[in-house]
């Protein structure tokens, strides 16, 4: 298995070009399923992700080309499987956003129930229960569910919460149901609004996207299109603390602010220099880091895919911060493997309390999840010394290129083959 090495303490200074969004990516690509003929998506991030979610449309029988980089030329013209395999979907649960699609398209889906997860139980319960309000039968056999309709109908559907690909899969399956659907305390996430705008140019009916309540006036047939995904706000933030944690000055490029209010307020008010420039933004730590609180909320929000990095952050910064986690439980994975780096963290049922310290020093540690990955490239980057991560795979399910991009930036990081 790979590992990544980090010498930390250089300060990052330069340039850097944020990839597509990865949770963009995922719904676009289950999209496919819904249109006839051929879509091209431009800005594609190369992610182990990305390729998960292509196998399991392969499966599906949508045809999957490559035009140049970064684009992605997506067939659901021809469905010819119903099914979603174990297999992949433990590697990926976000492979349950082909459900809603393919029953609505090809009104019978087979997908394996994704398992746990690092970062907590993570259910798929309101996914089904606004499918069933759509009219698929739903059944639970064998570690898969069995959906299948003779039509979906448009319904009122009301989310008990916001979730993220809950509502992407109800908004995708309601494209083609009869009559209108309302999807009710929606999410409202910059990634919703994008896939609203992929399914409205094939043709679909969609308003409302980006507030809590969307609107779908179902249609017949959809059409393939063209499409550039957004930035990927997380790996932007990402970006602005490794400048925060190394006292460095980053011009982050392709990178949209106005999807990023929460995180770049709270760098602000922990210190930071966060400026527009033109395309992007530049990240300026100058000083010692000022705690600040933070509490992760749905979108508009702080993210709670930015925790993991912002408190990183807090662990240099003078005096006492409480970050409180309130989406997913178990998600501090990442505290003792940032103590054994010298943090000073305690956590209480959803809070982590960090007492700043004066400098991190680097370690062997392990990755468990995504965020919770970078957030050790992180302090790695900040530690006096040599960190070792082990088990980077989890880095590449999301960060497309990212120790060639912080190498770029100054960093003294490399990738050791396992
Ligand atoms: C998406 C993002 C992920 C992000 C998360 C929260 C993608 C591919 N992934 O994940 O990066 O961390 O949003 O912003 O876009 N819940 C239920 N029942 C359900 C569905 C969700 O109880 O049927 C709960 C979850 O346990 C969690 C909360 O709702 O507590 C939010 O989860 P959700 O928004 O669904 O997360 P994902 O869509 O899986």
């Amino acid at each position: 298995m790979d590992k990544i090495l980090i010498q930390g303490g250089e300060r990052l200074v330069g340039e850097v070009i944020v990839s597509g969004s990865k949770n963009a990516t995922l719904p676009i690509f289950a999209s496919s399923l819904l249109a006839e003929g051929e879509n091209r998506f431009h800005g594609v991030p190369d992610l182990k992700d990305g390729k998960t979610i292509c196998e399991v449309l392969k499966k599906l029988g949508v045809k999957i080309g490559r035009g140049q980089e970064g684009e992605y030329l997506l067939d659901g013209t021809e469905l010819v499987g119903h099914e979603a395999p174990y297999n992949l979907v433990k590697t990926m649960r976000a492979s349950i956003l082909v459900l809603g699609p393919l029953v609505a398209r090809a009104k019978k889906a087979i997908i394996s129930l994704p398992g746990g997860c690092a970062i907590g139980a993570r259910p798929v319960d309101l996914h089904l229960k606004g499918l069933e309000k759509l009219g698929a039968e739903i059944q639970l056999r064998h570690g898969y569910i069995e959906a299948k309709t003779k039509g979906l109908r448009g319904a009122g559907i009301y989310l008990d919460g916001p979730t993220v690909t809950g509502t992407e899969n109800l908004m995708m399956a309601a494209t083609l149901a009869k009559g209108e659907t309302v999807i009710e305390n929606a999410a409202a996430e910059p990634e919703v609004v994008e896939l609203a705008e992929v399914l409205n140019k094939m043709g679909a009916k969609i308003s409302g996207a980006g507030s809590n309540i969307i609107r779908i006036k179902g249609v017949k047939k959809l059409t393939a299109t063209e499409h550039t995904i957004i930035p990927d706000r997380i790996e932007a933030g990402t970006f602005m603390i490794a400048a925060g944690v190394t006292r460095g000055n980053v011009h982050i490029r392709n990178c949209n602010l106005d999807h990023m209010e929460a995180v770049v307020n709270k760098l602000r008010e922990a210190g930071m220099e966060i400026l527009r420039e033109d395309d992007g933004v530049r990240a300026i730590g100058n000083k010692r880091i000022k705690s600040v609180d933070v509490k992760t909320l749905p979108y508009p929000g702080f993210p709670t895919d930015m925790q993991a990095q912002i408190m990183v952050l807090m662990t240099l910064a003078k005096g006492l911060s409480v970050l409180s986690e309130t989406i997913f439980e178990n998600r501090f994975i990442h505290v003792d493997e940032l103590r054994r780096m010298g943090a000073d963290i305690k956590v209480e049922r959803d809070s982590a309390i960090v007492n700043g310290v004066k400098g991190l020093s680097g370690a062997p540690v392990m990755a468990t999840d995504l965020r919770a990955s970078a957030s050790l490239v992180l302090a790695g980057l900040a530690a006096e010394g040599q960190t070792e991560i082990s088990r980077v795979y989890h880095l590449d399910r999301g960060y497309e290129k990212l120790e060639e991009k912080l190498a770029r930036l100054g960093a003294h990081i490399r990738r050791v083959k396992g």
